[in-house]
């Protein structure tokens, strides 16, 4: 199949950091003839070090790898401090709230908020180097303060989405075993304030023991209930606080953060990243996949609950020295113009956000984007999911007027930042394929045994070296991190990262992503483990058996798709339903909702007793079945499923 191909722009490209083939290929010669060499030499370049490192890389205890060893560093320097003579009244962060309220906070601002915040947390809450902080926030300017915070005095923050629930909050309190969480009382969306605080208090109503108190940012001022010697107010406190606070030195190995993602099994991962080697691809990733320069101002439309908030709303933008806007409302309020809109009023230069919002902004309003002036635009990212060829198109040519360049990248929470995408001055681009890793970054798809997969057909996306950035263990269980990501180390001679991935590498090298290879769903760029869907849903008595798959959504890209038997075939099924939503709102979060539910008498299973998903997904989007069924324990359960899910 011949996909059409785009050429980066000539006028755009010929100033762009990389800006040809020969140059990408370059860089990757030099990392593959000289691994260490090739990131010493970034290393030494952009990271101010306190104390040099002796050693780039340490593969002795494989997978548990080491960069830059005894290297001295702290990332609210690298992000702050560094940029403070040339850049102090610059823009860091550009604040747009849901209702339109703009905020911008200079560099110099933002020494002075987070150095006043750092205080608090170190004089107050008595917070010191290794201990864990939970932020449960909005896309506040505070969240931000709040990780630079903790970076500068050596806490392990873990952010948890603000849409989880107050069960999923407690649950990651309880594994970080934090002694701090910081809310806000609430903030706004879609023009009306809504509350976090009241899930906080929730989430520490019982069982919660590490939590010696919790700071509160007052964002929309609605009444709250307060624990008199727990809760603190932020507001009230942060003035009395001094704007110096020596950041501590950090050895490069030193956790950064926390970040609990799904997995195959029912527990969230605490995916842990480091100081050094994290930021360091950070400020690389966003440098070159967003071909930064001077005067830039970059919008990124996750969350900073999701790695994507972390790694290009705050430090990847802020350890580059540009300007990064944080934007408190969703795109698509008060109508779909509002994106078209911010870009226009802030010049933004790189917009960055999910194919989930694409798909939706560009049913909302395909014409919309034409009444804006989005001229300065340059480069358009997506992440998340596979952006599919209409999105792309649009995307491409209403949004980018045909001159900005698509970056389509792949990543995930493991990987800390950008593994594979293309550069936007150097990469020929086929809509629908990641296409290249990365230089520096050996990104390769193989089969079981670790042999190559052939030209055009299906396989396990792996990374073969370790690269900086790369989660470095799941915090308190290093056998599950293991586990999870390098399967049989000794099958392959050597640890080999498995993505969970699967995909496709057309005669040309271009990787095309083909989706999750576990049972991991991707609602709107957002992981969710089958696994935990099943595991709420099963607290419901009536419930004998639950099966989850994902199934192609228009806008979603997956929805969630959940078979159930029930133990008594004639229970109220509207009722149940109901309460198989409302159990998984309250243990996950709104974006964990079934789309579709259906009642069967039975689910395929093997006659070990496990369940065949792979004919459940097919079933579910009305594939024929081309699996060998003969291996059933019921083979005539498949025939009465594929009925009752055709009539709905
Ligand atoms: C999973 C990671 C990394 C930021 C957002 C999600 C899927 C991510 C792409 C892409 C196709 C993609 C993968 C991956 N994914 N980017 N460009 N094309 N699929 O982070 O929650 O850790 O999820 O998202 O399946 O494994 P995450």
């Amino acid at each position: 199949m011949q996909k059409e191909i785009y050429y980066p722009n000539p006028e755009f490209a010929k100033d762009a950091r990389i800006n040809s083939m020969e140059q990408y290929h370059q860089l990757m010669d030099e990392a593959k003839r000289d691994y260490e060499g090739y990131w010493k030499k970034f290393a030494d370049e952009k990271i101010e070090w306190y104390k040099p490192y002796s050693k780039v890389l340490d593969e002795s205890n494989a997978p548990f790898y080491k960069w830059f060893t005894d290297g001295k560093l702290n990332v609210s320097n690298q992000c702050i401090d560094r940029h403070l003579e040339k850049r102090g009244d610059q823009t860091a962060i550009l604040f747009e709230g849901d209702r339109g309220d703009v905020e911008h906070i200079s560099y110099k601002e933002l020494s002075e908020r987070v150095n006043r915040f750092a205080n608090l947390l170190k004089e107050k809450f008595g917070i010191k180097k290794g201990d864990r902080v939970v932020l449960y926030m909005p896309m506040i300017p505070e969240a931000a303060y709040a990780m630079l915070a903790c970076a500068r005095i050596g806490a392990i923050h873990s952010i948890v989405f603000g849409g989880f629930s107050a069960e999923a909050l407690k649950d990651r309190i309880i594994d970080a075993e934090a002694k701090l969480v910081i809310t806000a009382d609430g903030a706004y969306r879609k023009g009306k304030p809504y509350l976090l605080k009241p899930v906080v208090d929730q989430a520490l109503s019982d069982g919660v023991d590490s939590v010696e108190a919790v700071l509160v940012v007052q964002r929309n001022r609605e009444e709250i209930n307060w624990v008199e010697g727990r809760d603190h107010n932020y507001n009230e406190l942060i003035e009395s606080f001094s704007t110096k606070c020596e950041p501590e030195m950090m050895d490069s190995e030193d956790p950064l953060f926390l970040l609990y993602t799904s997995g195959s099994t029912g527990k969230p991962k605490g995916v842990q990243h480091s100081t050094a080697g994290y930021i360091l691809w950070a400020q690389m990733t966003m440098e070159w996949v967003f071909d930064l320069r001077e005067g830039d101002v970059f919008w990124c439309t996750a969350d900073i609950g999701w790695i994507t908030g972390h790694t290009y709303i705050v430090y990847g933008p802020l350890a580059a020295g540009t300007t990064t806007v944080m934007f408190e409302g969703v795109v698509t309020y008060p109508d779909a113009g509002r994106a078209w809109k911010m870009i226009e009023q802030h010049g933004i230069t790189q917009f960055y956000t999910a194919p989930t919002a694409i798909r939706l902004l560009h049913k909302m309003g395909a014409d919309e984007p034409k009444k804006y002036d989005l001229s300065k635009v340059r480069v358009l990212g997506t992440v998340g999911e596979p952006i599919d060829p209409p999105a792309w198109k649009w995307y491409y040519e209403v949004v980018g007027r045909g001159k900005a360049s698509i970056v389509d990248t792949w990543w995930q929470t493991e990987t800390g930042g950008h593994m594979i995408s293309p550069l936007p001055g150097a990469t020929p681009i086929k809509p629908g394929s990641a296409t290249f890793p990365l230089p520096g970054i050996m990104a390769e798809v193989i089969e079981c045994d670790g042999s190559p997969t052939p030209v055009g057909e299906k396989g396990f996306l792996c990374i073969t070296k370790p690269w900086p950035s790369m989660i470095r263990t799941i915090w308190g269980d290093p056998e599950r991190f293991k586990k999870s990501y390098f399967g049989d180390c000794k099958k392959y001679g050597k640890p080999v990262y498995f993505s969970g991935d699967g995909a496709m590498v057309d005669e040309e090298g271009y990787i095309t992503i083909t989706g999750r290879t576990d049972d991991v769903i991707n609602v709107s760029g957002h992981r969710i483990g089958t696994a935990e869907i099943e595991s709420a849903i099963k607290k419901i008595d009536r419930v004998a058996v639950s099966a989850v798959v994902g199934k192609p959504h228009n806008i979603k890209g997956e929805g969630i798709f959940a078979y159930i038997v029930l133990k008594d075939a004639n229970d109220d099924k509207e009722a149940i339903k109901e309460e198989i939503n409302a159990v998984l709102k309250q243990e996950i979060g709104a974006i964990a909702l079934c789309d579709e539910i259906v009642f069967v008498p039975d689910v395929p299973k093997t006659r070990s007793g496990k369940i065949m998903r792979r004919l459940l997904r097919s079933i579910a989007k009305g594939e024929p079945i081309t699996q060998d069924t003969s291996t059933l324990e019921d083979p005539t359960v498949v025939d009465e499923i594929q009925k009752i899910v055709k009539e709905g």
